[in-house]
């Protein structure tokens, strides 16, 4: 995020916070999932690709018996998502999407032949989205964005763990989408988060963060 804490501009225009070491960082931090999430608007406003791309790490994926990139997962409402999106064209892992029930036909006809569908109830709940991935096997999963993505997991207490890349810029936009929304967060001024790490990457920093007494794990 920016020093004043958005993720993105609100130009449209899709704006870089890390630097060529932190983005090694994060697919080193890729490489050891079992699944990466992000949001719909995500998908369709940065058409990510969420693979690791650094070969020798996807060679000891694959040396470990995994795919060489772990399993994509959305989550959508309205189930407005393009088949050919990188999200579903890239890569040989599996791809979920969440969906609402009442999306469900409609993304079953737009996504079926590129995705798994799982019907995930009225609106989909985090708990209940992480608990049905630990089913299908995964232990350790990466949530990439956007803010109303971050904002659930935080606010539900399911993350074990927050890393916090800070950009020495600000945008001074109110407009652009910020960190998370508000919420009643597990962490505040009566409860802080444990500061576990602070690591300086060139002109950018990595907070870590603490959060559940799993943080560590499995890494
Ligand atoms: N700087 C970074 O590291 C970073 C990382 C990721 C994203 N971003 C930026 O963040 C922005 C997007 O963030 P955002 O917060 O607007 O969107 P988002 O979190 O990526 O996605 C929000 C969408 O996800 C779906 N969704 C979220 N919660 C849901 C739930 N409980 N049940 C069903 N569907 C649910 C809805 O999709 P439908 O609308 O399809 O129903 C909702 O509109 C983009 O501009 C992107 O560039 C930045």
């Amino acid at each position: 995020m920016s020093i004043d804490g958005y993720l993105d501009s609100a130009s449209g225009e899709r704006l870089t916070l890390s630097n060529d070491a932190d983005l090694d960082r994060v697919d080193a931090e890729r490489a050891e999932c079992d699944a990466i999430l992000v949001g719909a608007t995500t998908v369709r406003n940065d058409n990510p690709r969420l693979l690791v791309r650094d070969q020798t790490r996807r060679d000891q994926r694959v040396a470990r018996g995994l795919k060489p990139s772990p399993v994509k997962v959305t989550v959508t409402c309205r189930a407005q998502l393009d088949p050919c999106a990188q999200f579903f064209a890239t890569g040989e892992s599996e791809k979920l999407v969440y969906c609402a029930t009442p999306g469900v036909a409609d993304a079953r006809s737009r996504l079926s032949a590129v995705a798994t569908v799982v019907e995930g109830g009225p609106v989909v709940s985090m708990r209940t989205l992480s608990q049905d991935l630990h089913e299908r096997g995964v232990r350790r999963l990466m949530v990439e964005g956007g803010g109303t993505i971050h904002t659930q997991f935080l606010t539900a207490g399911l993350a074990d763990e927050l890393q916090l890349v800070v950009a020495p810029f600000f945008v001074g936009d109110g407009r652009a989408r910020r960190f998370v929304d508000d919420g009643c967060f597990p962490f505040h001024p009566g409860r802080r988060a444990e500061l576990a790490e602070v690591r300086r990457i060139g002109e950018v920093v990595l907070l870590r963060y603490a959060l559940s007494d799993r943080f560590g794990e499995a890494s």
